[in-house]
């Protein structure tokens, strides 16, 4: 077994359930890894809730700090319109995912500003914060600092690999190193703190090496929020960050919902593998710091390849979940993304892989038990229910599955193993199919005196599907939905209760089954892979030529070019566009370190832009430019074509 029992005593205590997710940084838009973090928090969410529990599920975005900065700066928008800009990518995303969490937390609000400013002054209260000098690498990527014990000399992140910055500069320090211990005992005292289980050692031997204080502050860039104690400094981003959790539950806003969602509830953050550290080493000294309870577990999941490779926007092998939707819905996206890997392992994402899966676990097992049973209902007794006494002994066998079935389901969620509780629910659906062949139903609608029999079997077979509808639902709301309106139900899955769908009494005599029709069409792959290759010509958002005709696009010639004082990203070119000179500023000078060489160069320009202001300089226009794998390069034109010829 499983589970001991003191645990299963410990699990029963708690009504109140906390999920979130990473919040994610804006400086990119969402793909298959934040929706699969999504789903599962959404998956877990909804199964609590149907098991009777109180749940609080949120996600959001990680507003602050030097890569978001950057990623505003580089599409010239002020990081407070870039974000905002940024939300609704992620919102709209989560819609199309059939995501519904209670709370969707910006790191720029002033909720969450307030609760950061309450722990900074906790912790600093305590003496937990000194002040120092930081001097060391940073990945801007990463969001963290890497002293040089982790790195071996080398100038790229471990993590990511890309190239490090070096900082030195005056910072405020978190006195991490003191709660190693008491992080060792409370990781060792609580066996599910870190899970899967499989994680755990990594966290332990990261401790073990030592740990170091952590630098909470930066004081030369301004995008973060203000620490009140350091004038001049803003917050950490992960420091920032992980409060948001907090936040969420209420801290510094809500004391009653903090309580029930924060300190009576199991607290639990899913994450992918990558910030395993922050989650289980800094977060929960932050906490100890600061004199407030522990999540109660930290869960790890794998990564997500594509077609056997890293996924990368170079590649072009990104799997974007709108195409996946588009291709198959909403919830066999989500089925997949949840059966194929174990929560804990990394995955790889393959159309044949998706095609196979979503064919033979839901076309075919499902969703010819549904038909089937449905055919035969209408075939045999008009789609009216018929009740029936005549049960045998091999249906108290299904039934007893199904209780064990709802058991095991519920053990695995409990371990966020996601792939077995789908697996222990598919059995339960094949079990019904081979009920059918062992039943024949066809043979005993031939004979009159098995009436009886027949609507008994034909009644097992409904009454297990509402059941497995309601065990799907977490997983595919939208197929469960459907399953319960073909059965002749008008109930909203999203609301269904296990306590009142436990009973196998549901389908009462003269109940009228709904209209059958496929949920799950058969994928052909030949098609499918057809697709892939000979994409059609389409246009998704068309324009007009009087739209483009609002767009002036002159030549103009570079008069001279300089490097734009503390950005070292953009480029400040003086042109003659045919009439006027103007400054434009452009965000490329990591592709011409040369750019002196530019001088003399035809370019093409936008020349109707409003002027805007790029750190501190003007910029009347805007150059254009393509972008592909090797990076960014102007649009040069022939120089025998005149300054200020219009390109139409
Ligand atoms: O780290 N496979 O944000 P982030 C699976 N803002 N999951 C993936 C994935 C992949 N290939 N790629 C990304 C941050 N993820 C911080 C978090 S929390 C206080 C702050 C998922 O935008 C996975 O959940 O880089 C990972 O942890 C998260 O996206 C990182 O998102
Ligand atoms: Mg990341």
């Amino acid at each position: 077994m499983l589970f001991n029992k003191k645990k299963e005593k410990k699990r029963k205590m708690k009504k109140n359930f906390f999920v979130s997710t990473p919040i994610y940084y804006v400086n990119g838009d969402p793909h298959v890894g934040s929706a699969y973090t999504t789903i599962a928090a959404d998956v877990i969410n909804r199964y609590w809730k149907s098991m009777g529990q109180d749940t609080h599920f949120m996600t959001g975005l990680d507003e602050h700090g030097q890569k978001v900065e950057q990623a505003a700066e580089k599409n010239g928008y002020t990081p407070q319109q870039w974000t905002d800009k940024m939300t609704p990518n992620f919102k709209n995303m989560w819609s199309a995912l059939d995501i519904k969490y209670d709370d969707f937390i910006r790191t720029t609000e002033d909720r969450h500003k307030k609760a950061v400013k309450r722990i900074l002054d906790i912790v600093h209260e305590k003496g937990d914060i000194y002040k120092g000098e930081y001097e060391g690498k940073y990945c801007i990527s990463c969001e963290t600092f890497f002293p040089e014990n982790q790195l071996n000399g080398s100038n790229k992140c471990p993590d990511c690999g890309k190239e490090l910055t070096i900082l030195k500069e005056e910072s405020y320090f978190f006195k991490m190193s003191k709660y190693a211990d008491e992080l060792l005992k409370h990781i060792d005292e609580n066996p599910d703190f870190i899970l899967p289980h499989s994680r755990r050692n990594e966290v332990i031997s990261f401790i073990k090496q030592g740990l170091q204080d952590l630098s909470i502050s930066r004081n030369t860039f301004k995008w973060g929020i203000p620490i009140d104690f350091a004038p001049g400094h803003i917050t950490y981003v992960w420091f920032d960050a992980l409060t948001n959790y907090l936040t969420s539950a209420g801290f510094e806003n809500d004391e009653e919902k903090f309580n029930k969602f924060w300190n009576k509830s199991r607290v639990v953050h899913l994450i992918g593998k990558d910030i395993i550290r922050f989650h289980a080493i800094i977060w929960p000294c932050m906490l100890l710091s600061a004199g407030i309870k522990l999540p109660d577990s930290i869960v790890a999941h794998g990564w997500w390849t594509s077609e056997g490779e890293k996924m990368s926007k170079s590649k072009g092998n990104v799997v974007d979940p709108y195409n996946e939707i588009k291709k198959y819905g909403v919830d066999a996206f989500r089925y997949y993304l949840l059966r194929e890997a174990s929560f804990g392992t990394d995955g790889d994402y393959s159309t044949r892989g998706v095609v196979g899966r979503l064919n033979s676990d839901l076309a075919n097992d499902l969703g010819n038990l549904l038909n089937r049973t449905l055919g035969m209902y209408k075939k045999y007794f008009s789609g009216v229910v018929v009740s029936s006494q005549e049960e045998q002994f091999i249906d108290n066998e299904i039934k007893t599955m199904f209780t064990s079935t709802i058991e095991d389901v519920k053990n695995y969620m409990y371990y966020f193993e996601f792939s077995k509780a789908l697996e222990t629910i598919w059995k339960f659906v094949s079990r019904l199919n081979k009920y059918i062949d062992e039943n024949e139903p066809w043979a005993l609608a031939k004979d009159e005196a098995k009436k009886g029999r027949l609507a008994a079997v034909m009644n097992i077979l409904c009454e297990g599907l509402y059941k497995i509808a309601f065990m799907i639902a977490p997983f595919m709301p939208e197929s469960s939905q459907k399953i319960i309106n073909q059965l002749g139900f008008e109930n909203d899955v999203t609301k269904l209760q296990y306590e009142e769908i436990k009973e196998w009494n549901i389908f009462k005599e003269g109940h009228k089954l709904g209209e059958a029709s496929p949920i799950f069409p058969r994928i052909e792959i030949e098609k499918e892979e057809e697709k892939e290759t000979k994409k059609e010509l389409k246009i998704e958002n068309p324009i007009d030529i009087k739209d483009f005709n609002k767009v002036e696009i002159k030549v103009v010639e570079i008069l001279d070019v300089d490097k734009v004082e503390g950005a070292d990203k953009l480029l400040k070119f003086k042109v003659f566009d045919g009439e006027f000179e103007r400054q434009i500023i452009s965000g490329i000078a990591k592709y011409y370190p040369e750019y002196k060489k530019l001088i003399g160069e035809k370019v093409m320009a936008v020349a109707n832009l409003k002027f805007t202001k790029l750190k501190g300089e003007l910029s009347q226009g805007m150059l254009l430019t393509t972008e592909d794998k090797n990076g960014i390069s102007l649009v040069k034109i022939d120089k025998s074509v005149e300054s200020g010829a219009i390109i139409k």
